[in-house]
C-alpha cells in the first residue's frame, strides 16, 4: 500500500500565498512550509512579511516576504518576478488577500468602496493567476486555491461588494478548472465561516452579536485561522490530486444551519 502521509508532502514546491503576514494567510503559509513547501509570503507591509519569514527561517524553513498590494499591477508583476529569480518556479498560488470596506445598504454604496472591493478581491485573482499561468502548467501538478468565504454563496444585509466579489472568485475558480485541468493545474475554492482575524474583528468584538450568530453556527463557535491550514494543505497537494473545480466551505456548518 502507498503511504497517504506521503501525499501530504509539498517539498521543493513554491508557493506563493498573498495576504499572508497574518491570519488565515499566514496559518496557511506556515501549514505549507512545515509540509516542505518554499513559500513567498506577500502583503503591503514588507516589514510585515519579512517578520513572518524570518520566524519560519529561524524554525528551518524556506521563506521570502515580498511587498505587493495585490490591486496594484507593478507590485503583482514584482511579486511573479521575484518569486522566479530566488526560487525558478511556481507550483501553488493562494489568493487570500481580501478587503472589506463598506458595510452598508446597498443604494449607498460608494462607487470607490466597490472598485477597490472588486479589484483587490475578485480582478488580482485572476490577473495574478494570469500572470502565474505558464509557471504553474511548467510545474506539471499545479494548484490554485482561491479563498472566497460563506459570504460569496449566501447573501447577507450590509455585505453588497464584498459578497459579489466572493461570488465572482467562486465562478473564477469554476471557470480556470474547466480550462487549465488538461494544463494539470487544478483550481479549487475555499469558503472560510466566520474566523477569528483582524478582518473580522467588528464582528467577534461585539458581545451581543457574537453571541447570537455563534448560536446560529452548528459548531456553536468561531474558527481559528490555523484551522484554515489543513483544506488548503489537502488542496495544494497530491492528497488532493483530483479536486478541481470545486467549492469547499470551512464554516463550522454555518451554510448547513437550520432554522430550528
Ligand atoms: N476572517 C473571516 O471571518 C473570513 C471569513 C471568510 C473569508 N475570509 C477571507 O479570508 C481572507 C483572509 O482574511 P483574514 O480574515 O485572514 O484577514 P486579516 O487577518 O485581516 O489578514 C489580511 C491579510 O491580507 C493582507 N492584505 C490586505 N489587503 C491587501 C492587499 N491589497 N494586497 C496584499 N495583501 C493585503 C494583510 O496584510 P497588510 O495589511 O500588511 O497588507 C493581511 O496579511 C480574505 O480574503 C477574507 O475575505 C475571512
Amino acid at each position: 500500500m502507498n503511504s497517504i502521509a506521503a501525499r501530504f508532502r509539498i517539498d521543493g514546491k513554491v508557493a506563493i500565498v498573498t495576504g499572508a503576514s497574518k491570519g488565515i494567510g499566514a496559518s496557511i503559509a506556515h501549514g505549507f512550509a512545515e509540509h516542505g513547501a518554499k513559500v513567498v509570503i506577500c502583503s503591503r507591509k514588507q516589514a510585515a512579511v519579512d517578520e513572518l519569514a524570518t520566524q519560519f527561517t529561524a524554525k528551518g524553513y524556506e521563506a521570502i516576504g515580498v511587498q505587493c498590494n495585490v490591486g496594484n499591477e507593478a507590485d503583482r508583476k514584482n511579486l511573479v518576478d521575484t518569486c522566479i529569480e530566488k526560487y525558478g518556479r511556481i507550483d501553488i498560488l493562494v489568493n487570500n488577500a481580501g478587503t472589506n470596506p463598506y458595510f452598508g445598504p446597498i443604494q449607498n454604496l460608494p462607487e470607490a468602496a466597490y472598485q477597490k472591493t472588486m479589484e483587490v478581491n475578485l480582478n488580482a485573482a485572476m490577473h495574478l493567476s494570469n500572470l502565474c499561468y505558464e509557471e504553474l502548467k511548467k510545474s506539471g501538478k499545479a494548484s490554485i486555491i482561491h479563498i472566497s468565504s460563506v459570504e460569496g454563496i449566501h447573501a447577507s444585509p450590509g455585505f453588497i461588494a464584498y459578497n459579489l466579489s466572493k461570488a465572482g472568485i467562486l465562478m473564477l475558480g469554476k471557470s480556470q478548472a474547466t480550462e487549465w485541468g488538461k494544463d494539470n493545474i487544478r483550481v479549487n475554492v475555499i469558503c472560510p465561516g466566520l474566523v477569528k482575524t483582524k478582518l473580522s474583528q467588528a464582528l467577534w468584538q461585539n458581545e451581543g452579536l457574537m453571541e447570537k450568530m455563534e448560536k446560529k453556527i452548528p459548531l456553536q463557535r468561531m474558527a481559528e485561522p490555523d484551522e484554515m491550514a489543513g483544506l488548503a494543505l489537502m488542496l495544494a497537494s497530491d492528497a488532493g490530486s483530483y479536486c478541481t473545480g470545486a467549492v469547499f466551505a470551512n464554516d463550522g456548518g454555518l451554510l448547513n444551519a437550520s432554522l430550528f
